[in-house]
């Protein structure tokens, strides 16, 4: 394969509805940090761009449990994890955010090609309603009995107790956890994205890139196996309050918002489009990159998107696989203007102290915390999660195992290293590091 003439590397959008804890850093960010100051490091072309992913579920039950607006709650954490990021040096050319206009223009811009192209058919189906609320209840809105465990307490959409994976309709007795009441069904039409129509096309650029890039094999294996049991089509609108609007030209989608797994990936797009409007402008935007983007014009981020000289790699934790190896290129594919990914190098997970890291159990190391702890180490964290880090299978973290690298493997043998090599500069040299002839 010949040298690509530019790089493009996404890092999953953060949901802004909580801080970040080390499970995010070993899971995506840091390896996406290396592979991009490696890649500059060697004079490539690269952009490495990410944002907060601030629609959706996620953030509007977060909304509703601190007794605060989905708008509060976005800026509150966006700060947050921005700062986690800064701190920890990931050296992101922008982080943006999915509440930005020209997010919200770039994936309308989006949702009207697809339709242009007779990419979505819509489908009507029952759905859970709350009447008190009066509004149809997202998948983790409806709690209720877990068909195949009796755990009380499974969403609809997961039972999180035996990992069974659900519709709302599977659950027995099913309430609102707005209301508490007992849903209706109601019917509602959604936009699908035809995913079946689009298996031969998908199937044809995974085998081939997959194999050509040498794909990690965990990532492949979820792959075939949604792939062999058949592409369906997936709702890429929500009957939801918090969300980008459908366009509003598309009759008979009043009151409808994007899927969240339809607007944030293209967060990415927006990302880098926002990235060069401020580089032409001149505006100094947050980097750690040494680059200069000299020149820059605001349609620069074309070259990033649409050429295929360009490299596209995402980096993600493994619960983000399907959408970045199969939903999100048959959007792009759909389009037919936009490059497909060439790998998408997912991490599994990392465990804290033989348990799952859980937000909602606060079974977590929180990375502002772990500053006020140990304030100015972050090098120590991002080496020991380096050292450990979840590439191929799930890794563990346990404070036994930090001290121990930190005293040991920097403390000790980086530690004398560079006091040997200082000695000897010093006993030489005067102390003053040769020229390399
Ligand atoms: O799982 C998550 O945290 C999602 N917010 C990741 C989105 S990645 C991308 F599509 F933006
Ligand atoms: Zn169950």
């Amino acid at each position: 394969m010949s040298e690509p003439k530019r790089y493009t590397i996404t890092a999953a959008l953060p949901y802004a509805n909580g801080p970040l804890h080390i499970g995010h850093l070993a899971g995506a960010y840091i390896a996406a940090d290396i592979y991009a100051r490696y890649l500059r490091l060697q004079g490539k072309d690269v952009i490495f761009v990410c944002g907060s992913d601030e629609h959706g579920a996620a953030i509007t039950i977060k909304a509703k449990k601190e007794n605060t607006t989905p708008k509060e709650i976005v800026d509150k954490y966006h700060s947050i994890i921005k700062k986690s990021f800064e701190d920890f040096g990931i050296s992101f050319d922008i982080y943006h955010r999915t509440t930005e206009p020209i997010h919200y223009e770039t994936s309308q811009d989006f949702f009207r090609v697809l339709n242009d192209k007779n990419a979505f058919e819509i489908i009507e189906s029952e759905q859970y309603f709350d009447e008190e609320a009066k509004q149809f209840l997202a998948d983790r809105y409806i709690i209720g009995t877990c068909p195949k465990c009796a755990n009380e307490n499974a969403y609809g959409d997961q039972c999180e107790k035996c990992g069974s994976s659900l519709n709302p309709t599977d659950l027995i007795n099913p309430r609102s956890t707005l209301t508490n009441s007992k849903p209706v069904l109601k019917s509602t039409k959604h936009w699908f994205l035809k995913l079946d129509e689009q298996q031969k096309g998908i199937e044809d650029w995974f085998d081939k890139t997959s194999k050509e890039n040498n794909w990690k094999a965990h990532v492949v294996g979820q792959c075939k196996s949604w792939l062999n049991d058949g592409l369906r089509p997936r709702a890429m609108t929500r009957d939801l309050n918090w969300g980008i609007p459908v366009p509003p030209e598309i009759a008979g989608a009043e009151g409808k918002v994007l899927y969240v797994w339809l607007d944030a990936p293209i967060g990415y797009i927006s990302a880098t489009k926002q990235l060069f409007l401020e580089k032409a402008n001149q505006q100094n935007i947050f980097s750690y990159n040494e680059r200069s983007f000299e020149n820059a014009t605001k349609d620069d981020w074309k070259k990033y998107w649409q050429d295929d000289e360009t490299q596209l790699i995402h980096f993600i934790g493994k619960d983000n696989i399907v959408f970045h190896c199969i939903t999100f290129p048959a959007i792009l594919k759909a389009t037919e203007q936009y490059i497909l990914p060439t790998n998408v190098p997912a991490n599994e997970f990392m465990n804290l102290e033989g348990d799952k890291i859980s937000t909602s159990r606060n079974w977590a190391v929180w990375l502002h915390e772990y500053l006020e702890d140990f304030p100015g180490r972050e090098d120590e964290l991002r080496y020991t999660l380096i050292a450990n880090m979840p590439e191929n299978r799930d890794s563990e973290f346990t404070w036994q195992d930090f001290q121990n690298r930190v005293n040991s493997e920097l403390g000790n043998n980086l530690g004398n290293f560079v006091k040997r090599v200082s000695d000897l500069l010093h006993k030489f040299y005067d102390g003053v590091v040769p020229e390399f002839k």
